[in-house]
């Protein structure tokens, strides 16, 4: 497959709109409240009867200090008795939901999110492990993937090395910028030593992959300011790098409102900045995953993109796509079978309906045949930036031309502009339309043209 890129800046400008990330379709705007615990349990029966291995995902949303961009579900405390109460509450949540699901399923996939997963001190994160070895298949030889977010400012020498014993192999570490200005803009002071003390000692201890987030489009960001941070962290070669765009939506998010307007880099500059990290990863030999992510040719995402079997779930690029997912702790989501479903939001509705011994699922969806096909189709271009019509045929009983007749129609334009190539045979998207994915994705999404598009972030 050609893995180039291209930067075509009139283009870009031209298909800058707001639009989903498709971390799942129909996008988590779809889940509703008619949903409730009875269909996630119906679900759960009709997934085990099929069996397969399973992907845990854990929230722990506690942050010692609030970051202004911060977007992810967190809550801001200095009182660390809060991860008390919760963790007792996720203790209740596994033992339920490990009750529901066959012990036989392995768990080939876990995932520590935030927040903060190491706001919990030593004793509560073996705890918190411990509690899911009860109850469920966890991998003992060290083959699962087993990943945490780490927040460099919150672990201390000890930290990395208990992590390890506890069965994780898989790291990411949040940098975002190492810019002076820009740390201060955005409340967020990190050393260089401190990152790296701990990427350094997270390979010391066996992790096999280490991945490091930055943000571009940050308050005070200028090209040769975000190309400094790149180089510095270039030179610990993490396997892989997630760049998101800075999604700057402070109607929704309060304390992006504390970024001053006037220190946002203007939408030129915000371009110059992407085209530089295109340029800069692919010439240290990194590939172009898609949607803010690079990683080494060798590491496992590239090599099943090159293999046309990389897969997309609630958290982000993966090589799982035949797990379950099942989401603990609020906000998370799951997929099980054919249904998204999500944890209540607030700490006192979780504890409630665990106290009563319920499921805290509060809404979700399940997907007719229309939503899955379409979800494949839409995984299969974001992750393998190709589509072949007869796969998709096959799957769901449909003549590709006539039911997406009106989509294949609405992609003309973007084949005349060189971002894809349509063939008898499927779609192949182009290097002019990697960086402009998510507009080709949105062609065939059901729901978006319903949608008031200000509740996504822009594309670029
Ligand atoms: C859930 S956070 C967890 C990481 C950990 N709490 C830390 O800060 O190191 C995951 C990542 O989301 C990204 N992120 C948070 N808010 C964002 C926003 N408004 N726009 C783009 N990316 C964002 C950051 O790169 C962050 O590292
Ligand atoms: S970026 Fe990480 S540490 Fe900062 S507020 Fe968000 S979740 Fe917390």
């Amino acid at each position: 497959m050609d893995q180039s890129l291209v930067f075509d800046l009139d283009l870009i400008n031209r298909y800058d709109k707001a639009g989903p990330r498709y971390t799942s379709y129909p996008t988590a705007l779809e889940l509703h409240d008619g949903f409730t615990e009875a269909h996630y349990r119906a679900e759960i029966v009709k997934s085990n009867a099929l069996g397969g291995p399973l992907s845990l995902y854990f929230h722990i949303p506690f942050c010692d200090t609030v970051c202004f961009y911060c977007a992810c579900n967190k809550i801001v405390t200095k009182n660390r008795q809060h991860a008390e109460p919760y963790l007792a509450n996720l203790l209740k949540e596994i033992a339920l939901q490990g009750s529901l699901f066959d012990s036989n399923r392995v768990v080939n996939q876990l995932h520590w999110g935030g927040g903060t997963p190491t706001f919990l001190n030593a004793q509560q994160m073996q705890q918190l492990m411990d509690a899911t070895r009860q109850h469920f298949s966890l991998k003992e030889d060290d083959t699962g993937e087993y990943s945490i977010e780490i927040d460099p400012r919150e672990t201390n020498s000890e930290t990395i090395k208990h992590l390890r014993s506890l069965g994780f192999n898989r790291i990411s570490l949040g940098v975002q910028d190492f810019d002076p200005a820009v740390q201060k803009a955005v409340n967020r002071l990190q050393t260089e030593a401190q990152t790296f003390g701990v990427l350094e000692q997270a390979r010391a201890e066996g992790f096999r992959s280490t991945n490091i987030d930055l943000i571009y489009g940050l308050p005070l960001q200028t090209v040769e300011s975000f190309s400094k941070t790149l180089d510095k962290v270039l030179q610990v070669s993490p396997d892989r790098f997630s760049i998101f765009n800075y999604a700057h939506m402070p109607s929704r998010f309060k304390t992006q409102r504390q970024i001053n307007d006037a220190d946002m880099p203007n939408a030129k500059v915000k371009l110059d900045i992407l085209q530089m990290v295109g340029q800069k990863l692919l010439a240290a030999g990194y590939v172009y995953i898609g949607m803010d992510h690079f990683a080494k040719p060798d590491d496992e995402l590239a090599i099943a993109q090159r293999e046309g079997k990389l897969y997309r779930n609630f958290q982000g690029y993966s090589t799982h796509s035949d797990c379950d997912l099942i989401g603990f702790g609020i906000t998370s989501i799951g997929r099980v079978g054919d249904v998204y479903s999500q944890n209540v939001k607030d700490l006192e509705s979780y504890e409630q309906l665990l106290s009563q011994q319920k499921l805290p699922v509060f809404k979700g969806v399940a997907l007719d045949d229309d939503d899955k096909c379409r979800a494949a189709v839409i995984t299969q271009l974001i992750c393998n930036f190709q589509l072949t019509f007869s796969q998709i045929e096959r799957a769901y009983a449909i003549r590709f031309a006539e039911y997406f007749s009106l989509e294949l129609e609405a992609l003309k334009p973007m084949q005349a502009d060189g971002l894809l190539n349509l063939t008898e045979e499927g779609i192949e998207v182009l290097s002019a339309g990697r960086f402009l994915i998510r507009n080709i994705c949105m062609v065939f999404d059901k729901y978006l043209a319903q949608k008031h598009q200000q509740q996504f972030s822009k594309v670029i």
